[in-house]
């Protein structure tokens, strides 16, 4: 098996491909298209866009079958948005979780082109007791993990109807091209804020549902346990926490002492904007701020850097980095348990050996 892919890519699975990008790599707002992160579940399906079809029925007045042209007719809107697997950085936790071994990389930012799927929503007209949208890929086969259902499904995940309508893109384009093969060509959901496994790639069949949805990708895969007054209860992963990471240096990476170093990185969350991120270079003991180089905008991420002095002696030292909300929250010291190998939000160290 070769260690990397065309754009550079870390490969984590050949097939169905797992691609994750080198993150010390990181230099430019958008992640070049090459460069980002794939993350699919099965063998991604050839669509030709002659005949291709999105349908839209469930509980609507005017259930139809759409065709690229007439989708790409629409107006269009594009929005920069930041999509992160979620069990990103899945690596650093102990005793080791099963499931790819993410590091730093199953995230990526992109400017994004498509049709509001409000749009679609508001042509089929809704039932008024419509709760939730699922939204399917044309990909089909028995997902890895147990329990498996008794025959091959499509990669399904569904969301909230007010989420739906409120900034759901259904995009053809990733920075201004036709979306690649194994990033959903020709149509997939972009759901800002929510973690990536929302944003359905290979995107056939939207189904307005009148209950709640409980497909493999909703429940088995992508839950985590919330609770509720003491028990605890399944629920499905959603918004993406606050994060931040550290691109530069790289885990283990042996710097000379005594010499200026720029600490570089990225920091994003799910539900309102990243407003402060600090770095410690001595465990956690003391927080310096870091300096922004990208202003806020909505669901996509914030690079920021530090001027550090490297310490003059040599040795181990830990860095990490903290980003915080407009909201108040901070990335946690620790893993919660209650995602089990997903949502690794909380402050990584990067042990760096000074020489
Ligand atoms: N959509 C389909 N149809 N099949 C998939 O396996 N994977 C999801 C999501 N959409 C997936 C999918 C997950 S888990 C993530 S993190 C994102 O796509 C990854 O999108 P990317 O491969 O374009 O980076």
């Amino acid at each position: 098996m070769s260690a990397s892919h065309a754009g550079g890519l870390i490969i984590r699975q050949e097939e169905p491909r797992n691609l994750e990008f080198p993150f010390d790599r990181l230099d430019s707002y958008l992640t070049p298209v090459e460069s980002f992160y794939i993350r699919s579940h099965l063998h991604a399906p050839m669509i030709e866009a002659d005949s291709y079809r999105l349908t839209v029925d469930g509980a609507v007045k005017n259930p139809s079958a759409i065709t690229l042209n007439w989708l790409k007719s629409l107006p269009a809107k594009t929005i920069v948005a930041t999509l992160e697997c979620a069990g990103n950085s899945r690596v650093f936790l102990v005793p080791q979780k099963p499931g790819a071994q993410w590091e730093l990389g199953a995230v990526g930012n992109a400017e994004w082109t498509g049709v509001p799927l409000a749009t679609l929503l508001d042509q089929a007209g809704l039932n008024a007791n419509a709760r939730e949208v699922v939204l399917e890929g044309a990909d089909r086969g028995l997902p890895a993990e147990l329990p498996r259902p008794p025959e091959p499904i499509n990669y399904s995940r569904s969301i909230p109807l007010d989420k739906a309508l409120d900034d759901v893109l259904l995009a053809y384009a990733m920075n201004g091209v036709d979306l690649p093969q194994d990033h959903g060509f020709p149509v997939r959901a972009i759901v800002p804020g929510h973690y990536g496994m929302a944003s359905v790639k290979w995107l056939i069949h939207i189904r307005v549902l009148e209950e709640q949805f409980q497909g493999y990708w909703q429940t088995i895969d992508y839950g985590f346990w919330d609770e509720v007054g003491g028990i605890p209860v399944r629920r499905p992963l959603s918004q993406v926490a606050v994060k931040s990471e550290i691109a530069r240096p790289r885990t283990f990476e042996v710097l000379p002492k005594g010499q200026p170093f720029t600490v570089y990185g990225a920091a994003w969350c799910g539900t309102g904007d990243v407003v402060s991120v600090e770095l410690t270079t001595d465990g956690g003991q003391t927080w310096a701020a870091a300096k922004f180089l990208d202003p806020i905008r909505a669901h996509a991420w914030r690079r920021w850097s530090y001027d550090w002095e490297i310490p003059g002696h040599p040795g181990r030292f830990t860095l990490k980095s903290r980003a915080r909300n407009a909201a108040g929250e901070s990335q946690p010291e620790k893993f919660d348990e209650r995602y089990f190998s997903y949502v690794v939000n909380y402050t990584l160290p990067i042990e760096v050996v000074v020489q």
